[in-house]
């Protein structure tokens, strides 16, 4: 996973509670915590992070990363400047990822992973999305798309349908919008 994304979370922690906070994370998880923003780093270094987070916040490792993915959006936003900007809905942002806003990432940041999305049951304020990746981090996902609809003031309802984490066979989000 991209330097990046650590250093959001590096960012998130420091800004929701405190650097003493982040270096106990960083104790815990045994990381070093010195990524630099185009390096590509261990995934498992990653979930040692997000594991040792959970239990110093007392929360679960799916509730940790989707608390991160809400609050990375908006980060998003300053680590690519004018991406965010070309969208005015949260439908419009969910339904560009496969084919604007993740190759951009991948463009400025050779080396990313990046998840596919696929689309069905497509209306006009309702969707079915099925993320599809390797690294089962669906609740990340989760948070990002609560990103969204925060960044766009907009209600949206979010229902994790199926998941792989609970044997199904893919990981699907009803979205909704109010
Ligand atoms: C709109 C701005 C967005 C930007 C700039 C962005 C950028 C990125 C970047 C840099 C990564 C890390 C790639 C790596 O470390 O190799 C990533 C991963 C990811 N993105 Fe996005 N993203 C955006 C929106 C979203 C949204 C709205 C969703 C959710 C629907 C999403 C879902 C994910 C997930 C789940 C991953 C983790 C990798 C994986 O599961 O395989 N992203 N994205």
């Amino acid at each position: 996973m991209k330097g990046i994304i650590f250093n959001m979370f590096n960012d998130i922690i420091v800004t929701r509670f405190d650097e003493q906070t982040w270096e106990e994370m960083l104790e815990n998880a045994r990381v070093s915590g010195a990524w630099s923003s185009l390096g590509n780093y261990d995934d498992h270094d990653m979930l040692a992070l997000v594991n040792a987070a959970s239990h110093q916040l007392a929360i679960t490792p799916q509730a940790c990363l989707q608390w991160l993915g809400r609050e990375m959006l908006p980060r998003l936003g300053g680590i690519y400047p004018g991406l965010l900007e070309r969208f005015s809905t949260t439908f419009s942002m969910l339904k560009a990822l496969n084919n604007v806003i993740h190759p951009e990432v991948v463009r400025f940041h050779p080396g990313a992973s990046v998840p596919v999305f696929h689309y069905h049951e497509v209306s006009s304020h309702s969707m079915v999305m099925e993320y599809c990746s390797a690294r089962g981090i669906c609740s990340l996902a989760h948070g990002l798309m609560q990103g969204c609809s925060d960044y766009f003031n907009e209600t949206v309802d979010i229902d994790h349908l199926q998941c792989r984490h609970r044997g199904d066979e893919h990981c699907l989000f009803r979205i909704t919008i109010r």
